[in-house]
């Protein structure tokens, strides 16, 4: 019989055949099973010539145990990418041999992330760019077109002419490992890891089974020859990144790249990292020649200079960065037999047990009127937080209220109507301080008066929700047409 070389793997319950099937005959789970190169029997494979102590660019598996107050200490040395933007959320910069998947949704802008921090990278040190999507003449002409861009800010630097950045047009798996082996890199970048195909492999590129065998294959490279490699990765129609999990646990950082597709602002964002904190954030924005840092992107979020009703601002924390974000709501009469509840940037259930709360614990008839939240420039705030910010909106449009100017809403809802504490007050209130907001109506017993006084802040302190719309707006919304 001749030998099998792929194996077909569970990801259910594990089971093995070699033999293909719809169906799980273990487990009985349908679509479940994937490709894999079967391994050569253990006595067949080649044992690994144990390395001789010390000795640091052997294979990890080949490493003996020693006692960990022998493992000697170094500083992680990082490699700045070029962006402080995509350094903080990487954790302070690329490290020697880490794998980082950056997955985002088609024409986000990982391409040209990716080549901008590599052309800034290559003026350092060796970046290889391969590019299994486009051909080496259509990255060569963005290359150019970023290059002057980059010239004309920093006039008198010019594109660097010297800088060492290889570029290779390859999809399979055997000649990209070939070329990294043969340059040995500082950096490669891997675009698209879904576009790469091994051919020892017989499903399609950009299955599951291959996937995970290219992104294994160049992991064992890059942890060999201290190479980091930056792979992109698609987001699949189910929102995850490259098949279900396959190669999250596989990398040693996972970010993701959004934004919307409408507007020109992005965020990067670490879901996981070894090296760093992760939900940190990172923000661009896309121009016409390239993506640019924004540093101060509160302003980004905050909407027009006049207040109106309807709106209000609330701080989000996204990791350390504590971001001002501007919400607004319409509440109308509806004319549908059930009232429509929309939410962009926030979860719509979240909307409806606000509503909820305030519907119980306020007496405001809000069922019979339809109701829709929106966050300025597209972010998406997921944390509690927001939710005294939400009220506050809601409130406000539908008793045709303007909050005062510079007012600050933070706080988490409870079902109870009380308003909950929130993390990292201090920080959002520093943020707030410095964008020139005078009031904060956060949650009782923050114990941050005199914080809030040295920051020329007015801090109102509010237990339930009833209170601080009170302190907020300045008059009851209970009271009947306030
Ligand atoms: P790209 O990096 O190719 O996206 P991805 O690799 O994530 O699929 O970005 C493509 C989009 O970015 C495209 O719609 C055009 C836009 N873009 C600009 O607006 N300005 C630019 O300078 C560049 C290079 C791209
Ligand atoms: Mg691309």
């Amino acid at each position: 019989m001749a030998k099998p070389v792929s194996l077909f793997v569970c990801t259910e319950c594990g089971a093995q055949t070699r033999q293909f099937f719809g169906r799980c005959s273990s487990c009985g789970s349908w679509n479940t099973l994937i490709e894999q190169a079967a391994a050569p029997p253990a006595d067949q494979r080649r044992r690994r010539p144990v390395p001789a102590p010390g000795e640091a660019l052997a294979p990890a598996g080949a490493r003996r145990s020693e006692p960990i107050s022998a493992v000697g200490e170094r500083p992680l040395q990082r490699l700045g990418s070029g962006y402080g933007e995509f350094d903080r959320v990487l954790g302070g910069g690329l490290v020697p041999g880490s794998l980082v998947l950056l997955g985002g949704d088609p024409g986000i802008g990982k391409s040209t992330l990716l080549l901008q921090s590599a052309q800034s990278m290559a003026a350092r040190t060796s970046v290889l760019y391969v590019s299994a999507e486009e051909s080496a003449q259509q990255v060569k002409l963005r290359w150019r077109r970023l290059a002057e861009a980059e010239a004309q800010q920093a006039s008198g630097s010019g594109p660097v002419a010297d800088a060492d950045l290889q570029l290779l047009s390859e999809t399979d798996l055997e000649l990209v490992l070939q070329e990294l082996e043969a340059l040995r890199p500082a950096v490669a970048i891997i675009d698209s890891i879904q576009a790469l195909h091994d051919g020892e492999l017989s499903s399609a590129p950009g299955s599951v089974a291959q996937v995970r065998e290219c992104a294994a294959a160049l992991a064992r490279i890059a942890k060999r020859q201290h190479t980091a490699l930056l792979l992109v990765g698609h987001v699949t129609k189910e929102g995850a990144l490259a098949g279900p999990k396959v190669l999250e646990h596989l990398v040693d950082a996972v970010l993701t790249f959004e934004g919307d597709r409408f507007a020109s602002h992005r965020l990067l964002r670490a879901v996981k990292n070894r090296f760093g904190a992760t939900h940190e954030l990172g923000v661009f924005e896309m121009r016409d020649r390239g993506l640019a840092e924004v540093t101060n992107p509160s302003e980004l979020f905050l909407g027009g200079e006049e207040p109106s009703s309807g709106s209000a601002t609330i701080v989000a924390c996204e990791g350390t960065r504590p971001l001002v974000v501007e919400l607004q709501a319409l509440v109308s009469t509806t004319s549908y037999a059930s009232p429509r509840r929309s939410a962009t940037g926030i979860a719509v259930n979240r909307l409806h047990q606000i509503l909820a709360v305030l519907e119980k614990h306020m007496g405001l008839p809000l069922s019979r009127f339809d109701c829709y939240l929106a966050v300025a420039g597209g972010l998406e705030v997921e944390e509690p937080a927001a939710d005294l910010g939400v009220a506050a909106a809601v409130v406000a449009s539908f008793r045709d209220l303007t909050l005062p100017p510079g007012t600050l809403l933070i706080g988490e809802l409870g079902l109870g109507g009380q308003l909950r504490p929130v993390s990292q007050l201090e920080l959002r209130l520093g943020e707030a301080a410095r964008l020139g907001f005078t009031r904060a109506v956060v949650p009782r017993g923050s114990g941050l008066g005199p914080v809030a006084a040295g920051l020329g802040l007015e801090l109102l302190e509010a237990a339930t929700i009833a209170q601080a719309l009170v302190a907020a707006l300045g008059v009851n919304p209970a009271d009947d047409r306030a």
